[in-house]
């Protein structure tokens, strides 16, 4: 099983942001670990020149479920793989929040993005109520089963867990909280996908820095971390990559 540590830029960084590809460029992740920055859609292109001949790959933060036509404003899976891209973040809890974007959505642009050659990264997690309400492994199971294409293959999905409370707040489940939905989400994607399950890399995400990530990726089924703010940086990004 590779490992990944993805970077989500969101809605950061300008021309000047992409000095820090350079800076990264020196990381070394240890073999079997990938690196991956999804940047804003306007540094897609640049970032993906950049980073050709180093260890960085360059992601998308969302796609359309259609290939082309009279969208404004959207993006296709296709143009971002013209654009440099190979993987795409789908499903992101700020999308499902600030775009209403349904399972039924994700679920459509995941086919999408692997028919047009893209690793889908789709994102679940619970809200802070749900987890409150002792919901969460209900809430997460319905997203995975509803956003997860039935056919999707190994080589081209990564399951992102982001407890929605986590997000850019410093606060963080337990060790055995991440551990307890990190093997659920591993028996449930084999339910949908079979037994390639096991090749799918699962992400953490939620307020993962260098002082937390070495604890985060010794937990069992935890294959790598989706990374917010700490990824902006080089200097804190390069430290969560050695960690892997
Ligand atoms: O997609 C990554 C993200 O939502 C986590 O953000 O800033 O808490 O690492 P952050």
């Amino acid at each position: 099983m590779r490992k990944l540590a993805a970077g989500n830029w969101k809605m950061n960084g300008t021309q000047a942001a992409l000095a820090e590809v350079s800076a990264l460029a020196q990381a070394n992740p240890a073999p079997g670990c990938d690196v991956l920055l999804c940047p804003p859609a306007t540094l897609i292109a640049r970032m993906a020149d950049l980073a050709r001949g180093t260890a960085i790959r360059v992601g998308g933060q969302d796609c359309h479920a259609k290939a082309s036509g009279a969208h404004t404003g959207d993006i296709s899976a296709e143009m971002l793989v013209d654009s440099g891209a190979s993987h795409v973040i789908l499903g992101h809890s700020e999308r499902r929040t600030d775009h209403g974007e349904t399972d039924a959505q994700v679920h459509a642009k995941a086919v999408a993005a692997i028919k047009a050659g893209l690793t889908a990264i789709i994102c679940i997690g619970e809200t802070e109520a749900e987890r409150d309400a002792g919901r969460t492994l209900d809430v997460v199971g319905t997203q995975l089963h509803g956003s997860v294409p039935a056919d999707a293959t190994a080589a081209h999905l990564v399951i992102a867990y982001e407890p929605v409370w986590a997000i850019g707040t410093g606060r963080t489940p337990t060790l055995a909280e991440i551990a307890d939905v990190h093997a659920f989400l591993r028996a449930r994607l084999t339910a949908r996908i079979g037994a390639q399950a096991a090749n799918v890399p699962l992400l953490y995400g939620g307020s993962v820095k260098p002082s937390n990530a070495t604890e985060i990726f010794a937990i069992p089924h935890v294959d790598g971390a989706l990374v917010g703010g700490a990824s902006l940086k080089a200097a804190d990004f390069g430290a969560i990559i050695a960690a892997l």
